[in-house]
């Protein structure tokens, strides 16, 4: 999308298993250019943020959030607690955790609004767990977006970051067709316009997400219409992000406006 940078985000989910297994990845992490012309957010355990707030070529991005800013939450972890961590983006909603830790759409709804009132950016995944032949999952992800949004003032809908990721598409299961995710992301944009009229639609940045990687990475950037890619599994291997990382680089360069 004009003006902005590809953003590539790093979803290491509950790895890697030791905080020395966290600093061998940074380490080896390392080797992503400073001036690369794509923003790489790394998205690790609680327990790894400060680690990785360190490395200042990085932006910090937290797995998921409270929606109360304080209060007796045993557990629970408040959205300007991460703003002071230096946390920028926070992923709300991921499939994991609304299909193996009960978040519904109504607790995606208050996260979202207490990440935008602190500043933070909220990345909220959308995706339907089966496609069906009639396209009737459209209306799930209709759904899925208007139940997230609501009560969302417009001022703030454009700072929200979308990924589509189809639950059946998240590692071990096989990706999208670049095709199939830029016609979700489409109707996700048209879904928000609907909302919130055109320009918000317009402006909205929607990533794609489930089984990224080195080798499929260029087709979803060049064929998808995104701006971005939300990376599990392949994120934890250093060579292979690198590769997607890289490759984000050179679509930048050579085939986007940005
Ligand atoms: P995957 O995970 O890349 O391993 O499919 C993506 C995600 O769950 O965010």
């Amino acid at each position: 999308m004009a003006g902005k940078k590809v953003l590539i985000v790093a979803n290491w989910k509950m790895y890697p298993k030791s905080l020395q297994g966290a600093r061998k990845l940074l380490n080896e992490l390392g080797r992503i250019s400073k001036k690369s012309h794509v923003e790489v957010a790394l998205a690790p355990p609680f327990p790894y943020l400060w680690e990785v707030a360190r490395h200042k070529k990085f932006s910090l991005a937290a797995q998921d959030v409270f929606w109360e800013s304080e209060g007796a939450f045993t557990g629970e972890v408040a959205p300007p607690m991460l703003k002071d961590l230096g946390v920028r983006y926070v992923i709300i909603g991921h499939s994991e955790r609304r299909r193996l830790l009960g978040e519904t759409d109504e607790m995606v709804n208050k996260k979202l609004k207490a990440v935008l009132g602190t500043g933070l950016r909220p990345i909220i995944c959308i995706g339907e767990y089966k496609r069906d032949a009639d396209g009737s999952f459209f209306s799930f992800l209709k759904d899925q977006v208007s139940k997230a949004l609501s009560k969302v003032k417009k001022d703030y809908v454009s700072r929200i970051l979308f990924v589509y990721e189809p639950v059946w598409a998240i590692s071990p299961g096989k990706p999208a067709l670049p095709g199939d995710a830029r016609e979700a992301a489409l109707f996700i944009r048209k879904t928000i316009a609907g909302l919130y009229g055109i320009n918000i639609g317009k402006k909205v940045r929607i990533l794609y997400g489930g089984s990224v990687d080195g080798r499929n990475a260029e087709s979803f950037l060049r064929e998808s219409d995104i701006s971005g890619l939300l990376v599990g599994k392949e994120s934890r291997d250093a060579e292979e992000f690198l590769k997607i990382v890289q490759c984000a680089n050179h679509i930048s360069q050579t085939y986007r406006k940005i």
